[in-house]
């Protein structure tokens, strides 16, 4: 059974909207207040943001792209490796010169970074000036947190609040009111947290456990989305392919799936990330036989070493991930595989790494991200020794992102001449081009009219390079 509380956005939230409103136009007289959004990292912290700033519209603030024009900072932040944390912390220090200019500017800070004892050691010895500091445990209480901190920040005079709040609870929020950056494409949370616990993550420390949504909340948001004309629809979740474990009613991710396929009218179903070790042949065969779904999987293999990929703790092999794209290539020929590949993971010896090229070679990944391992505090990996040198990991990635470039061209060569349905997600107007995303998540250039941004058409390849393609409207 799923034991994770659903909280559902309602008068709670709205009381203290309400109040922070009061707020800002009788106690501080600001008659039209501004908030800038700042995300790092994952889709799951986008759609995490999307609340975000539907709760601020909703306390009576205008979004602003401009953060000096700003009354309230929302930073949004990430833990995956270290340079997503410093790139914080350097725009976080850059902007205690405005608090110095607006005495009034309210600093907040949550998401991943927050979750971490040593990462609010430092926010309390060296960015005090931040007003309200909460995890990602917290959506559901913003508004509270938020006036509670403000009030706090009042009685203390000049100096921030130092609120920091810390919540362990594994919630699921519901119906909480939103905004969305883009009118085609959206991300529809289907889970939140892991259980893998795989030896190099941080996110099972900060994200909590694994719980899904009921599908019942899933399929009548998704149906709003199609209805207010969402067209590319992608299912997040940290491991999709578990979706639906711990829940009462009999479902799993392919059944999901279908159940999202139904719908009439053209539009495109993606999801991610998938962790190959539930990456069933149900799913496959569910993607075969749908209108919707993309041909295209996110399946990150993160190296090729067995012997890495057991001290990564990932519970497959390299034998056993490639019998999984065989089967997915013989189901859905044309199905694109892109994946995450981390380099230097500690004791990857050369001929570990020689074991990854190979695996890329094998299973011809359209693109990848590619990392060099970072070690996070409180994971097992970062008590492992680490011998090899930052230099030689940073040669192997060059010399992986080399023989990628060349799959990728390849690729992209043998799509010459072939016609794919795309839908045109943006317009150039400096080369009257259209941005047009293929079923396997590939971005076509061709030559169109703006008034297609928004439409199915069929594109003809007619040129590439490793990195792009360029094709004609047909
Ligand atoms: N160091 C480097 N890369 C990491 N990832 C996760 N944790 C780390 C880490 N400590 C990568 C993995 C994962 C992606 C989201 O981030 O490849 O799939
Ligand atoms: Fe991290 Fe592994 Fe969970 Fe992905 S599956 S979020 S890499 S622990």
């Amino acid at each position: 059974m799923n034991l994770s509380p659903i909280y559902k956005y309602g008068e709670k939230q709205e009381i203290y909207c309400q109040k922070i409103k009061d707020y800002y136009k009788n106690v501080l007289k600001i008659k039209s207040p501004k908030a800038f959004v700042k995300t790092y990292g994952c889709q799951q912290n986008v759609s995490d943001s999307e609340k975000y700033k539907g709760m601020l519209v909703n306390m009576g603030f205008c979004l602003t792209e401009n953060q000096e024009d700003a009354d309230v900072i929302l930073f949004n932040t990430c833990a995956i490796r270290e340079n997503a944390e410093n790139k914080a912390f350097g725009n976080i220090g850059w902007v205690k010169n405005l608090k110095k200019a607006n005495e009034n500017l309210f600093i907040i800070l949550c998401g991943c970074m927050t979750e971490q004892k040593n990462i609010i050691d430092k926010i309390k010895l060296k960015f005090s000036f931040i007003d309200l500091v909460f995890g990602t445990h917290s959506v559901h209480k913003f508004p509270l947190h938020f006036y509670e901190a403000l009030l706090n920040k009042k009685s203390n005079g000049k100096t921030s609040a130092k609120a920091y709040i810390k919540e362990t609870e594994d919630i699921i929020a519901e119906d909480f009111p939103m905004v969305k950056n883009n009118n085609l494409k959206a991300f529809l949370p289907i889970m939140y947290g892991c259980n893998n616990f795989c030896s190099y993550c941080i996110v099972p420390y900060v994200r909590g456990r694994e719980r899904s949504r009921h599908s019942n909340e899933i399929i009548s948001e998704f149906k709003k989305l199609l209805e207010s004309g969402y067209k590319d629809i992608t299912l997040l979740g940290q491991n999709v392919n578990s979706y639906g474990k711990g829940l009462e009613e009999d479902i799993n991710f392919p059944k999901l799936l279908k159940k999202l396929d139904s719908f009439e009218g053209e539009y495109t179903i993606r999801f991610m990330t998938s962790h190959p070790k539930d990456a069933t042949n149900e799913l496959f065969d569910v993607i075969s036989n749908s209108k919707h779904i993309a041909h295209h999987m996110h399946l990150p293999v993160q190296c090729g070493s067995n012997k890495i990929l057991e001290k990564m703790n990932r519970k497959y092999t390299k034998e056993s991930y490639l019998k999984i794209i065989d089967y997915a290539k013989s189901k859905i020929p044309d199905i694109v595989f892109t994946s995450d590949i981390i380099v230097g993971f500690p004791g990857e010896t050369y001929e570990d790494f020689l074991e990854t090229i190979d695996i890329l070679k094998k299973v011809k990944f359209h693109s990848l991200f590619t990392f060099i391992y970072s070690p996070r505090e409180g994971t097992p990996a970062a008590k492992l020794s680490d011998p090899v040198t930052k230099r030689k990991k940073t040669a192997r990635l060059l010399e992986l992102l080399k023989v990628q470039e060349e799959i990728s061209e390849d690729l992209h060569k043998k799509m010459l001449g072939k016609t794919f349905r795309a839908l045109a997600e943006s317009f150039l107007p400096e080369t009257n081009e259209l941005l047009c995303r293929i079923s396997g998540n590939i971005i076509v250039e061709a030559k169109g009219e703006k008034e297609k941004v928004g439409n199915f058409l069929n594109v003809l390849i007619t040129g590439y390079k490793k990195d792009s393609l360029k094709g004609k409207i047909i």
